[in-house]
């Protein structure tokens, strides 16, 4: 047991007391004086020395001193302890004072802030090591609890509280609880080897989800119900019906590819082809003979005009042959006049003669004689040159006219020939006219032919197809569009179809859920039930382990009981710490004195479970006439008895010894204007 007794405690400046000195000596002390004469200041100023809180475990109070609301400047606010701390002797030292600085050039320094002194042992210190000083002595929390009464029930939490009961009895084992109650044997099993806390939690999350499911089970399958159609639907007719659309669909689409590229036409212009066909061997069935005869009458007269071009070109011939010889004989006649008329020019020539009567060569006069020889031999040249020139001229004549005569008896036969070629012409050109009669009664008898119903039939599905061709080329788009239209109808048909299919297999998957979510909520109230004792089990548990551990705890203490459980109107267990002294729990309306002492009973436990004895400040002890037996050191803070309260006896003792009421009176409450610290002995009650 560590025991930690205060020696001395000095204030100075500290919330408004400016110099107090309490000296207890490691005894009990009583301070007494009036209300506001600063009592809960002494611990205030305690607490603030280990720990920098107040009574009521706040850090932002003002130490400053306050007057008329406004601090005073300047002051050192200071709080020293001395203790013994298992006769060790320790002193604390704190002061808490404003920091001025003079900043450059200024005149006068500024107020900057506050800074606390720390000593230990009158040797000064950083703050973290005087902390690490007061926290090994002791830790800040478990000291609040010693030192004050009221702390464990007023300013802890009640999990802070139950942690600290359970830490100072011990908890309670398993077994012990199972052996407890033999309700619980089956425990073990459930828990598989789960905290109980733990398996509850589990359970308790479990049975959330379980509600939540079984809440919504019947919702969703209500809907679900809500959602199945109200008539049977025959998949099967649905089916078959929806293939049918299909294939109208496809045909369309098809036919829709068709005339997009143009293969509507093409068939047909090849059936157009193959009526084209058609006709050609119908027309030649029936025209086969006429066209044969036809053929070779058209033969024969090509024959004939050519024979005919043959005669003409022999005529011409002929002709132009005359006419060459017509213009040889017209050449000859000119000719043989030509020659007559130098026959009659020869024929009338005459002999002149000129005499030459000088020798050519001398020039001398040529004799007579001489000159008669000459004259008859020039005579007789002249004679025979003319008749060999007559002669000649006549031969020629001769053989010009028999010329003649071979030219005209060629004329002659060629002219006797020309008429034969005439009526070879014409007699050609008559059978050529013949011919073509024959010819055109032919073509008659093939057109007759086409009259024939066979060909009419043919030619009128000839027109036909040309037509549809026609309107295929310029209706494409509008056939396209109309045949669009009608897949769009299909379309919708077909979705309408599907959808009851769709309707079908959904109305078939929301029974199956049905059923599965009765299944599953029959399971679910089944496994609700099992939880609920698994529950009911734990709770059990829970309830024999509270009455254990209450006992357990309970028998720690001489005043204070202590509730950890509440019982819910739900049946269930909820825990709480709640504090009783006979019966009354510390939060309803315990009394005063009562909280005091069952605070001190609370402190007496403590200090034996954390070893640690240290000096309990009981303020407001007025409120109690018999402070509950304890080791510890005990400062009380009190107001002291009213002078009316006193007993008749004692209130005739005072005014005798003081003469009047008034002055008794006076005297008594001057005492305690100041705080009065007197120890234990000195007890005033005790010596009124
Ligand atoms: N910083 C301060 N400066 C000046 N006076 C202060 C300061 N803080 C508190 N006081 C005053 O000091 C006085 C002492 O207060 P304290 O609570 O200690 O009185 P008390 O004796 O405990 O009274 P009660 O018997 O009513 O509990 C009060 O009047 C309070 O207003
Ligand atoms: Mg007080």
């Amino acid at each position: 047991m560590k025991n930690i007794k205060l020696l001395n405690l000095t204030l100075k400046n500290f919330k408004g007391i400016k110099s107090l000195e309490l000296d207890a000596s490691g005894n009990d002390l009583k301070v007494y004086g009036d209300n506001a004469t600063g009592k809960t200041s002494i611990f205030d100023g305690f607490l603030w020395l280990l720990f920098n809180k107040d009574s009521n475990n706040k850090t932002n109070f003002s130490i400053k001193t306050l007057e008329g609301g406004k601090e005073i400047n300047n002051l050192e606010h200071e709080v020293s302890a001395s203790f013994a701390v298992d006769g060790v002797p320790l002193t604390l030292r704190k002061v808490y004072k404003e920091t001025w600085t003079k900043k450059r050039g200024a005149p006068i320094p500024e107020f900057t802030g506050h800074e606390t002194d720390h000593s230990i042992d009158g040797v000064p210190v950083k703050k973290k090591e005087y902390e690490e000083k007061v926290g090994s002595i002791v830790k800040e929390e478990v000291f609040k609890l010693l030192t004050n009464p009221l702390y464990f029930n007023e300013q802890t939490k009640m999990d802070e509280r139950r942690n600290t009961l359970l830490e100072v009895c011990g908890d309670i084992d398993f077994e012990d609880v199972l052996a407890f109650n033999e309700e619980l044997k089956d425990l073990p099993a459930i828990l598989k080897g789960r905290a109980i806390e733990d398996h509850r939690k589990m359970i308790a999350a479990r049975k959330t989800e379980i509600n939540k499911e079984l809440e919504r089970i019947p919702v969703r399958i209500d809907e679900l119900n809500n959602s199945l159609p109200d008539a049977i639907i025959d998949i099967s007719s649905i089916e078959v019906e929806i293939a049918k659309v299909e294939k109208e669909i496809d045909a369309s689409s098809a036919q829709i590819n068709n005339i997009k590229n143009g293969s509507a036409i093409t068939a047909k212009q090849n059936e157009l082809r193959q009526l084209e066909m058609d006709l050609e061997s119908i027309k030649r069935e029936l025209e086969a003979d006429a066209t044969e005869q036809g053929h070779k009458v058209q033969a024969r007269i090509q024959e004939e005009r050519s024979n005919i071009s043959i005669i003409q070109r022999k005529a011409d011939d002929a002709k132009h042959q005359v006419s060459i010889l017509q213009k040889d004989v017209q050449r000859l006649d000119e000719k043989m006049n030509d020659l007559r008329a130098s026959w009659t020019i020869v024929d009338a020539g005459s002999f002149h003669h000129t005499e030459q009567c000088e020798c050519p060569t001398c020039g001398q006069s040529l004799p007579e004689e001489q000159l008669q020889e000459a004259r008859n031999k020039a005579l007789e040249a002249f004679n025979l040159k003319k008749s060999s020139e007559l002669e000649n001229i006549s031969k020629l004549g001769v053989s010009y006219k028999e010329e003649k005569a071979v030219l005209l008896e060629k004329i002659e036969k060629l002219e006797k020939r020309l008429p034969t070629h005439t009526d070879d012409i014409q007699s050609k050109e008559k059978l050529i006219e013949k011919l073509e009669a024959e010819l055109q009664q032919l073509r008659e008898s093939i057109k007759d032919a086409r009259q024939d119903p066979k060909y009419t039939d043919k030619q009128q599905e000839i027109q036909q197809v040309k037509d549809e061709i026609e309107s295929l080329k310029s209706s494409a788009n509008e056939a396209v569009s109309a045949i669009e239209k009608e897949i769009v109808e299909l379309k919708a048909n077909r979705s309408e179809l599907n959808a009851s299919i769709a309707q079908h297999t959904q109305s078939e998957a929301s029974k199956k859920r049905i059923a599965e979510l009765e299944e599953q909520q029959a399971e679910l109230a089944k496994e609700f039930e099992n939880i609920e004792k698994e529950l009911y089990l734990t709770e059990s548990f829970i309830r024999s382990k509270v009455e254990l551990l209450e006992s357990k705890i309970n028998s720690k203490f001489k005043y204070a009981r202590f509730k950890l459980f509440e019982t819910q109107i739900n049946g269930g267990l909820k825990e709480v710490c709640e504090t009783t002294f006979e019966g009354v729990p510390y939060s309803s309306g315990l009394n005063n004195a009562a909280r005091i002492n069952v605070g001190i009973d609370i402190i007496n436990t403590l200090t034996e479970h954390f070893g640690i004895r240290a000096p309990i400040f009981v303020d407001n002890a007025e409120a109690v006439t018999k402070i509950a037996d304890t080791e510890s050191q005990l400062i009380s803070l009190v107001v002291p008895q009213s002078f009316d309260n006193f007993p008749k006896n004692i209130l005739d003792m005072l005014i005798s010894e003081h003469g009047s009421y008034e002055k008794a009176k006076e005297a008594w409450e001057s005492n305690y204007k100041q705080l009065r610290i007197e120890s234990q002995s000195n007890d005033m009650k005790e010596a009124i």
